[in-house]
């Protein structure tokens, strides 16, 4: 089978594909041939070191000084291939979709995952290019919204890049908690983000849209605190998706600013945030939006796009 890996810290010249035997499912295990993958902003930020001030050095510290010592790809769709001994809660050629988290190992055409790990039979309503986009910005929409910003229906949302994976994502959600949600993005994405549920849709890069915004996620961290806090109503809350080190410390020491919140944070995956997604999808609240779709060789170009943090949607790669 062909394989993914991250031979140095650096651009997409740094992925390479290989050769490699297809992996055997040990006891209590599921082989999974892989359909789809996405490449993500996370993706991207392991393979090329670059991630918010302050925080280049931990992440070396915990995935690798060198190199990434992780394997590339955090989440898949697939079908099952194999089953190890005493699996009897999924059958060959099932339809699957799951998360392998920080160790890797997505960007295969075979992989192997515990089958009571996180790993859940894939909706017939979903695309094996969808179930692949389905997880990443889904979960952590969901966790920063409903887990962290508890968005109450009737209050207004502001989605700062708003038509990314966590964006697009973000959007629907905030409309199925029954708010009234905002958005911002780049000219050519604004009837993206309509089409998403956003009553009103404004340009980022001309300045944020006037409040108040009772809760406002801002994806890139590109308003942060001082822009944000003339918007937030009372008791607002701002969501840092994307956030420094000095920023997740601060809101660590002192989230309550004025009566606001400033929220920062890591999604953390669990089998049951995966299944509340699915939840929603079954409810007609979420979908994730597919933008590019390459082919598994294609997955260094598939890198130098998930580079620019300007894509549509979700980018995934097919195998
Ligand atoms: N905390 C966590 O647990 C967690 C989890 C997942 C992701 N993240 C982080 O969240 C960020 C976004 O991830 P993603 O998957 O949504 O990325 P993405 O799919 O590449 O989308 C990025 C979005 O940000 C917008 N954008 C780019 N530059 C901007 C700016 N200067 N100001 C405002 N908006 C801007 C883009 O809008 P246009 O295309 O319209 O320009 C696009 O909608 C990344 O930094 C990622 O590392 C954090």
């Amino acid at each position: 089978m062909k394989v993914a890996s991250y031979t140095r810290y650096g651009g997409p010249e740094t992925i390479r594909l290989s050769d490699a035997p297809i992996p055997l499912p040990r006891a209590g295990e599921v082989l999974i041939r892989v359909r789809a993958a996405p490449v993500t902003a996370g993706d991207a930020r392991l393979r090329s070191g670059k991630v918010p001030r302050g925080l280049g050095l931990l992440l070396r510290l915990v995935i690798g000084l060198s190199r990434p010592r992780v394997a590339p790809g955090w989440t898949f769709a697939g079908e099952v291939a194999g089953l190890g001994d005493g699996v009897t809660s999924f059958a060959i050629g099932q339809r699957v979709f799951g998360l392998m988290g920080f160790k890797g190992g997505a960007h295969a055409e075979y992989l192997v995952i515990r089958a009571d790990g996180m790993v859940l039979p894939m909706p017939e309503t979903l695309s094996f290019e969808q179930g692949a986009a389905f997880f990443f910005g889904g979960l952590t929409a969901a966790h920063f919204l409903i887990d962290r910003a508890r968005l109450a229906a009737g209050e207004h949302l502001l989605v700062v890049g708003a038509t990314g994976s966590v964006g697009g994502a973000a959007l629907q959600i905030g409309r199925h908690l029954g708010a009234r949600v905002s958005g911002s993005a780049s000219p050519g994405n604004h009837p993206l983000a309509r089409s998403l549920g956003a009553d009103q849709v404004t340009d980022y890069r001309k300045g944020p849209p006037p409040g108040p915004f009772d809760v406002i996620l801002d994806v890139m961290g590109s308003l942060g605190w001082q822009a944000a806090r003339p918007l937030l109503a009372p008791a607002g809350r701002l969501a840092l998706v994307t956030a420094n080190l000095g920023e997740m410390l601060g809101s660590a020491v002192r989230p309550r600013r004025e009566g606001r919140m400033v929220l920062t944070g890591t999604n953390p995956d669990t089998l049951a945030a995966m299944q509340r997604l699915v939840a929603l999808h079954h409810a007609g609240s979420y979908t994730p939006i597919l933008g590019p779709v390459l082919p598994f060789a294609d997955l260094a170009k598939a890198h130098a796009i998930a580079d620019t943090f300007h894509k549509p949607g979700n980018l995934v790669v097919v195998m």
